[in-house]
Formats: C-alpha cells, structure tokens, sequence
C-alpha cells in the first residue's frame, strides 16, 4: 500500500471538546483526542496530518489543499454536517476517498442532526463509538486505500 497519508480534519467546536456535554463527547480534551487518533493511524500503519477550524471557509480552502498532502480524508465536520452544503461540494473537489465520523450518535440525538451533508460524498459514515469510531473510521479508509 503506497498511499496512506490521512488528512484528519475536525470543524467547528471541536476543538472545545472538553467543555462540551461530556454525555456525548465524553469530557475528552481536543488535544487527547488527536493523540489517540494519531496512534490509532500507526498502528494501522497510516501517516496522519490533523486541521481543526471554527471557520468555514477556511475548512473549505483547507479541502480544495488536501489532495496536495493526503490520500483520504477523515472528517468530523461538527455541526457543519447537518447544513453546510459548501462542505460538500468541496469534498467532491477534493476527490479523495473520506469517511465521515461523529462521536456521539447522532442518529439519536435531535432529528437535525440526523441529515448529513455529506451522505453522498463520502464512503462510510461512522457514529456513536466515540474516540473508538475513529480506528473504524481509520480501518474503512485503509480498505479503500489498499
Ligand atoms: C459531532 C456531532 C454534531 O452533531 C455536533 O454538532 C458536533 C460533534 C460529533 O462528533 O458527535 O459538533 O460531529
């Protein structure tokens, strides 16, 4: 397997991870989150670079790049999911293989949350295992790679 760089991008709110409802996000901090994700990516023998941003935009631009540096994308978007149709359409010019991951179950949660914007441009959505979603999500993406 030649390619295996991952771009691991977190959107908005994510990086407040701690303080956000720790039924849902398990009072982890942004930093250990990332740290797990970076091990869980070795041991898969997958190279990870990590973006976090509250900014759109800048999420967007960061889409438009990833194929400069990434072979697939790992996305939690945050609440961006549920209505920013621009992430979409920048995922689709990415045109890289990406899994979408959520934390908590989102299909339990509000109805709103239950629509991704995403849903067609991505190869598996994963939700509600927490940090442990993101070795699913991981492994998903090393099939698809290999
Ligand atoms: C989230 C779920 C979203 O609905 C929410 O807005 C987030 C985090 C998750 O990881 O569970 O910010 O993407």
């Amino acid at each position: 397997m030649s390619a295996r760089r991952v771009a691991v991008m977190h959107g908005v709110n994510l990086g407040a991870l701690d303080r956000r409802p720790a039924e849902h996000y398990g009072g982890l901090t942004f930093t250990a989150l990332e740290r797990t994700i970076e091990s869980f990516a070795r041991e898969l023998e997958l190279e990870p670079s990590f973006f976090q941003s509250d900014h759109e935009g800048d999420f967007v631009q960061a889409l438009h790049r990833a194929g400069d540096h990434a072979d697939a994308l790992l996305l939690n978007p945050g609440a961006w999911t549920h209505y920013a149709w621009a992430l979409r359409d920048a995922v689709e010019v990415a045109g890289l293989p990406a899994v979408e991951v959520h934390l908590s179950a989102v299909e339990r949660r509000e109805d709103w949350r239950r629509v991704s914007v995403l849903a067609d441009v991505v190869v598996a959505k994963v939700s509600g295992l927490g940090v442990d979603g993101y070795r699913v999500a991981l492994a998903r993406l090393r099939e698809e790679l290999a």
